[in-house]
């Protein structure tokens, strides 16, 4: 029980990787705001933590909109009045198309840009005030480990995740003096719910080929390395990035 009582919100907590972590967290104690759009996910997620003993709330929360991000913060401290962890997990991902540069136009662009990168500076806003009274917390971000290897067909997503790694450092320098904590984890190629509907069963391989551990990544692969960022073992860890993708780079 290493997040025993906990707050911890988890932004796409409802569905794929987010889900996993979601479930893990409730396992080792932690209260978990599930704040995502897809609802059926959610509320799936919610019920499966509490029928294992755990607890949970859902919120409907856009990360883009501020004022769907501020609900999300206040509905935590009105049920619980606290927030220990924001993981910053949601994001456009397995919902893009594979788009090539020509292929992007601007809305595109705009749209990941506000989801992947505006939606992790809103949750983090909405939730500071409330960390700095109680002089804690610990803020995850998401970022992928294609920011290494670089990937043509996801040109918007694979630079919003790299902004990920400057908003950490820049975070980690504004946040130290309450003492919260930032960092990132970069997860490689994962066979979450929605990248196996999008890419065939040969990428899996050829992925697995490249990584000490040959074989393929699953969402629970990460909950290691985020419970022990949302849990007090990393109290004096701030503005890293740990990349968990088998060995396929070395960071
Ligand atoms: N699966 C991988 O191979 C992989 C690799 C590296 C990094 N990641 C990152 O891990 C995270 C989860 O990956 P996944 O495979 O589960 O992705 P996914 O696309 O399957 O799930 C994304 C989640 O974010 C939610 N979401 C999307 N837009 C939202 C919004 N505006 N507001 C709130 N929630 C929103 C979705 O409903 C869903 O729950 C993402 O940040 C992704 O970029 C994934």
């Amino acid at each position: 029980m290493r997040l025993e009582d906990r707050v911890v919100i988890i932004t796409g907590g409802g569905f794929g990787i987010g889900r996993a972590y979601s479930l893990a967290v409730a396992r080792e104690g932690g209260k978990v705001l599930i704040a995502d759009i897809n609802d059926a996910g959610a509320a799936q997620t919610e019920e499966d933590i509490r029928a294992a003993g755990g607890e949970a709330l859902v919120l409907h929360t856009d990360v883009s909109d501020e004022k769907s991000t501020e609900a999300m913060a206040q509905a935590a401290i009105q049920r619980w009045g606290r927030i220990d962890v924001l993981i910053n997990n949601a994001a456009l991902f397995t919902a893009l198309p594979l788009h090539s540069l020509e292929q992007i136009d601007v809305e595109e662009w705009d749209r990941v840009m506000a989801v992947n990168l505006r939606g992790p500076f809103l949750c983090t806003k909405a939730v500071v005030p409330q960390m700095q009274a109680q002089a804690y917390g610990k803020i995850i971000n998401i970022s992928s480990a294609s920011i290494l290897s670089g990937n043509s067909m996801r040109l918007h997503y694979v630079t919003s995740k790299a902004g990920l790694i400057g908003f950490t450092r820049s975070l980690a320098r504004a946040l130290g003096e309450h003492n919260i904590c930032v960092n990132t984890v970069m997860p490689g190629s994962v066979a979450s719910e929605g990248a196996l509907a999008v890419y065939p069963e040969q990428f899996w391989q050829q992925i697995a080929a490249t990584r000490c551990f040959k074989r393929v990544q699953e969402p629970e692969n990460l909950v290691g390395a985020i419970i022990f960022l949302a849990s007090a073992d990393s109290d004096f860890m701030t503005g890293q990035a740990i990349n968990v993708d088998g060995g396929s780079y070395m960071y």
